[in-house]
């Protein structure tokens, strides 16, 4: 008679890569059932943007067909996000599990872009996520997205999400007219962005994902201050200026309690539309040994790429027009990368049960 115990000592094998323990200790394996020869199984991972998710289905399929009394299995793999946000005196975001920032020292290095990308892929995978405009001096969040700036201004309801391409977003350039120049002095700024984080109605999400003014600017600094972020993700481009702007960055957050995902490397390279010839505009490497002198972790390299530029014009970013190309697998891999690292961070600061 085959028992609970057997498959579960057999499943004991499949390890999560960034977990580095096996699936049964992080309680992961689920409404295990066992009827004469077929096993029927539910697998709860911290994320559905998980990059092995396919392999270890395979995986738990061999090992247990290989078992002598098993002749059928049915395994399915399912995702549970649990937050990363820190605790103690800041308060939480209601309904929100993972706030992460995205920022940089500098304007123009692909900020918005990131942003906006890295979101709609957390979203194709499944994850329940938010855009929050936090770049009140110059918010491009709508017209990215595909909104008019201002197009909520007329509104009697105030300011509230609109969902797009399966994202639910906020940005204070919904109630602002097109190009209207705002000068907000430092306390504004700051309750600008308390309003838009706590008196939104966000619902519940996985991630929200801010995009940042660049700069240690007052909304970076009430924002690290008011919000729970989950990490950082800091974006570069590969100049050596550049990152030593992002440098200014990271040290702004260590100095706040705020961890630091990695770094992003956007135009890294330019890929040839019409020949594929890839040309290192900056050079090459220089963001991965940069960011290991600084101790951070390198989440990877974007092209330069004019779809990409195209799809930000046009409001149809490129996760959504074309996620199958080269440039839309990028930016999965990425989403992945960042979702891994708060699952590894929740691991970390709660422990296993
Ligand atoms: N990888 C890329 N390839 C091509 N164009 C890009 C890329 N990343 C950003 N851009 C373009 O560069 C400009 C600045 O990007 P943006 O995301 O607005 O930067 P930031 O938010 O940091 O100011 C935009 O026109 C955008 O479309
Ligand atoms: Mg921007």
């Amino acid at each position: 008679m085959l028992t609970e115990q057997e498959i579960l000592e057999a499943l004991k094998q499949v390890e999560d890569p960034d977990l580095h323990r096996d699936i049964v200790s992080l309680g992961f394996v689920g409404d295990l059932s066992i009827s004469d020869s077929h096993v029927d199984l539910r697998i709860v991972l911290t994320t559905p943007a998980c990059p092995v998710r396919d392999q270890m289905k395979t995986q738990i399929e061999e090992i247990l067909l290989a078992m002598p009394d098993v002749d059928t299995v049915d395994v399915t793999m399912d995702a549970e996000v649990r937050t990363s946000s820190p605790t103690g005196n800041i308060k939480p975001v209601e309904g929100v599990r993972n706030i992460i920032a995205i920022a940089s020292n500098k304007g123009g290095v692909g900020k918005s872009t990131v942003a906006v990308n890295l979101a709609l892929a957390l979203a194709k995978r499944g994850a329940a996520v938010g855009i929050m405009d936090a770049d009140v001096t110059g918010p491009n969040i709508p017209i990215m997205m595909g909104f008019t700036a201002g197009f909520m201004a007329e509104g009697e309801r105030g300011l509230t999400t609109v969902e797009k391409y399966g994202v639910r977003l906020v940005s204070l350039g919904f109630v602002l007219p097109k190009l209207s120049p705002v000068v907000w002095r430092g306390p504004m700024v700051g309750t600008a962005v308390r309003q838009l984080l706590h008196d939104i109605k966000w619902g519940e999400l996985d991630y929200l994902l801010i995009d940042l003014p660049p700069g240690t600017s007052d909304a970076s600094m009430s924002l690290a201050q008011e919000a729970p972020i989950s990490g950082v993700v800091i974006v570069s481009t590969p100049a050596d200026v550049a990152w030593e702007d992002a440098c200014k960055a990271v040290a702004m957050f260590d100095k706040l309690n705020v961890p630091v995902f990695g770094v992003i490397e956007n135009m890294s390279y330019f890929l040839c539309p019409h020949c594929d010839e890839r040309t290192e505009i900056f050079g090459h490497g220089g963001g991965r040994v940069a960011a290991e002198e600084l101790g951070l972790e390198f989440l990877g390299e974007i092209p330069l790429d004019m779809k990409t530029r195209v799809g930000g014009d046009i409001g149809v970013p490129i996760v959504e027009s074309d996620p199958d190309s080269p440039q839309g697998q990028i930016f999965m891999r990425l989403a992945e990368q960042v979702a891994a690292r708060c699952s590894t961070l929740q691991f970390a600061t709660a422990g296993v049960e």
